[in-house]
């Protein structure tokens, strides 16, 4: 069984490919109860006629507690301008959810998607302690595919003609786009862009959110998408190779900090965490961008004990 907590845009349409490609049943859990069995009623309606699946909606963890998979796409408000606006008010809503996780599923593979996604995935993962193999956030993959995407628009080129295109570290201003190692047709794409090239692309996939919100102030497709394909590779035991947040314990020089690295994940939770050679810049900014998810960290647990 998938379990998605949070039934608003992003949980509900993750649900709905869920369904609507049969991969197993699926519960919704939402705060508000009704939303949570109205997204449920539409959504299987999407069911194919040959699926034995089933769609609930629920705001009882006790209902969850044979989920394989659970995914967090709950949020207690929109951001504006930082993904960071919200951080105390989503932390506290994290641990509260980690501990009802917990207490009625003893081990299910966690896809967290909330904002700040590296944040709540730390914190998610000190509260429930559960393996970390098991916590994994989800962003890095849609910030990929932006850069993937970018990268197709400015130079002209097809999507398929493009590999190995990785976004590390932060789901933020610091992300880090690895163009030491991104290919197109098999050439590296520092040998066809120019330093100039290189920044704006990186501002564009850094502020491409900032662009979407303010021509339809949401962002639900990508991260769906990306979130599908993860829990189908889970359930059909196939590996699936992607950048997303984990707890490092030394991988990339980093420790006791959540942020997206390359990992391998298997319907055993993560296998890998694969470890590539980055230029020395690109080491430089992952470092940074390490620094600045740490510093929140530790301010959202400052503020959790002011309170
Ligand atoms: N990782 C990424 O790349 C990425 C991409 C896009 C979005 N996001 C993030 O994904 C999250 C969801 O986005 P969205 O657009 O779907 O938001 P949304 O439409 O506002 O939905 C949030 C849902 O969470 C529910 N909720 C709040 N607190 C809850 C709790 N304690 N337990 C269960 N449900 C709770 C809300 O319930 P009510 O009905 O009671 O309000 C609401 O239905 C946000 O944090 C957003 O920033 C991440």
């Amino acid at each position: 069984m998938i379990s998605i907590i949070g039934s608003g845009l992003v949980g509900s349409l993750i649900a709905f490919l869920c369904a609507s490609n049969s991969l197993d049943d699926v519960v919704l859990l939402n705060r508000t109860k009704s939303k949570a069995i109205g997204e449920a009623l539409d959504i299987s309606n999407a069911i194919p006629q040959n699926s034995n699946i089933t769609v609930r909606g629920t705001d009882d963890y006790s209902e969850i507690s044979n989920a394989g998979i659970i995914v967090i796409a709950a949020s207690t408000g929109v951001y504006l301008k930082n993904r960071y606006e919200k951080t105390d008010a989503q932390v506290e809503m994290i641990k509260e959810i980690g501990k009802k996780i917990k207490t009625n599923c003893p081990s299910p593979i966690i896809l967290i998607i909330s904002n700040p996604v590296d944040v709540l995935t730390y914190f998610f993962q000190k509260e429930t302690n559960f393996s970390k193999n098991n916590v994994i956030g989800i962003a890095s993959s849609l910030d990929s595919s932006r850069f993937r995407y970018s990268l197709s628009k400015k130079l002209g080129v097809k999507q398929s003609q493009i590999s190995n295109a990785y976004v590390l570290g932060e789901h933020g201003d610091s992300m880090v786009p690895i163009f030491s190692k991104t290919k197109i047709n098999g050439k590296n794409v520092m040998e066809i862009i120019d330093s100039k090239q290189k920044e704006a692309i990186t501002r564009g996939i850094r502020n491409y959110w900032k662009y979407l919100r303010n021509l339809i102030s949401r962002s639900q497709f990508g991260i769906a998408k990306n979130t599908f394909d993860v829990i189908e590779s889970i359930i059909d035991n196939r590996t699936i190779l992607i950048p997303a947040s984990v707890l490092l314990e030394g991988e990339f020089g980093e420790k006791d900090v959540c942020m997206g690295v390359p990992i391998k994940i298997t319907s055993k939770g993560i296998t890998e965490i694969q470890e590539m050679e980055l230029d020395e810049s690109e080491l430089e900014l992952l470092k940074k961008s390490a620094q600045i998810i740490r510093k929140h960290i530790q301010s959202a647990k400052l503020n959790a004990i002011a309170h």
